[in-house]
């Protein structure tokens, strides 16, 4: 019998005919951007910072240290827990774990993610109130896609994270950043930037809002806050989507409720992920939204859902209790690490810089004082290899206006013991942009 396999060896070379020829003439020299849509022309890549990543190793003598990208703890990750639900996964019998598993994902691992992150919810949430979708990001993509037009308005924290900033100007939003005081976003300033808007004949469609462990600044928006801002949205009529990628990693005790729990999910598209509780790579995350919501998202899913495999090794982990004692754990660490990075730190903060102590998630946010820049800061100390990413990045315009100068330091994946190390270094760097050699 004649397999394919067995077919003679074809010559690596392309093919020559005429259609080859009039192919290569005609796209050899085309520009691949030409027939690219106005929003990827005016775009980029992204960098590091944009993309979550720890950043490139600095040049230097000193084994690099990066307090870079948004990224779990390097040595802790439960590899074992995982190894042993994908094996579970796998042998039980029936092949449902390989084939498409349908547009809002595998229902038992929704049902698990509604009875843990929703467990503080009024309306005891289902697995109907879930889009599974490729980690958080794609949770925003997923929202931005089903409710953006090119040209409407999304209302952002600033400093916000620079990846959401993407997945906005991706659908050709503008994006209008309104500032944060140490309580979160400033109320006063969001209901003057809506009349602006609203005066220049602009659609607000969303406000994009990170309550709790904010990334990049560690904040957590008070309860009074947060009833606010809630407030304001449902008098303008305006969706918020709240981001809570760090929510479960608190220090000592729980946060505020989620805007979703405060309304019980009316006007709030709520997103959370797997990837700063477990691991970026996995990329699993949600929208939780009302059924309805969750519906009016369905028919913007193009991608023929995310992968009914990991759905079900997550399923796995979860109904084992691994899931929960993990994160139990990682709350103790990254508790730990903020504090060794923030001790070590503050023989410097008097003259260098303010900073609020945050109370869970992974970073800390120096505001620099007069006369140090971000990239100053950030320069010298990757020449003693030590990467992270200048405060500018994570505003749209990268200028930070009057919030001054700043940097963001991820604590979250190194190991402890390296935390002193980087802080000596960070200290060089502060001392050596003061006197800028
Ligand atoms: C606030 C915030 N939202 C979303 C994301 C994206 O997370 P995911 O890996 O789940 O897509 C990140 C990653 O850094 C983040 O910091």
């Amino acid at each position: 019998m004649t397999t394919r396999f067995d077919a003679p060896n074809q010559s690596l070379a392309p093919i020559s005919s005429r259609a080859a020829d009039a192919a290569r003439e005609a796209w050899d020299n085309f520009p691949a951007l030409y027939n690219a849509n106005t929003a990827t022309k005016g775009m980029t890549a992204g960098n590091m910072t944009e993309w979550g990543l720890s950043g490139a190793a600095p040049k230097s003598q000193l084994p690099p240290i990066s307090l870079g990208g948004g990224i779990p703890d390097a040595e802790t990750q439960p590899r074992a827990e995982l190894l042993a639900a994908m094996g579970r996964v796998l042998e039980a019998p029936g092949d449902a774990p390989l084939v498409y598993g349908g547009a809002q994902g595998y229902r038992p691992l929704r049902d698990e993610i509604a009875g843990y992150f929703a467990r503080n919810h009024p309306s005891q949430p289902t697995a109907d109130w879930y889009l599974l979708t490729n980690g958080a990001a794609g949770a925003i993509e997923s929202i931005c896609a089903s409710f953006l037009d090119p040209g409407d308005v999304v209302i952002t924290e600033i400093p916000t994270f620079a990846g959401s900033l993407r997945t906005m100007r991706g659908k050709q939003a503008t994006v209008i950043g309104v500032g944060m005081d140490d309580e979160g976003i400033n109320l006063d300033e969001l209901d003057a930037t809506i009349d602006r808007l609203e005066a220049d004949g602009r659609t607000i469609k969303l406000i994009y809002t990170q309550p709790t462990f904010h990334n990049p600044t560690g904040l957590t928006m008070t309860l009074e806050r947060r009833l606010g801002l809630i407030e304001l949205a449902a008098r303008r009529k305006i969706l918020l989507m709240e981001d809570h990628a760090y929510s479960e990693l608190y220090f000592d005790g729980p946060p505020p409720p989620t805007l979703s729990e405060l309304t019980d999910g009316w006007g709030v598209l709520t997103v959370g992920t797997f990837s700063k509780v477990i691991a970026t790579g996995l990329r699993v995350g949600w929208v939780q939204a009302r059924p309805d919501w969750i519906q009016a998202m369905v028919p913007a899913r193009f991608d023929m859902g995310n992968s009914p495999l990991l759905h079900r090794m997550l399923h796995e982990f979860m109904v084992r209790g691994n899931f929960r004692e993990h994160v139990e754990e990682m709350r103790k660490l990254y508790g730990l690490k903020a504090k060794t990075l923030a001790s070590a730190l503050e023989p410097y903060g008097e003259p260098y810089f303010d900073v609020t102590e945050p109370s869970g998630g992974f970073f800390l946010w120096l505001k620099l004082r007069e006369g140090l820049t971000g990239d100053a800061v950030r320069d010298f100390a990757a020449e003693d290899g030590l990467s992270f990413p200048s405060g500018n990045r994570f505003y749209p315009g990268n200028d930070a206006g009057n919030d001054g100068e700043s940097v963001r330091l991820a604590y979250s994946w190194p190991p402890a013991q390296k935390l002193e190390e980087a802080a000596d270094r960070l200290g060089r760097a502060f001392n050596r942009a003061a006197n800028g050699s």
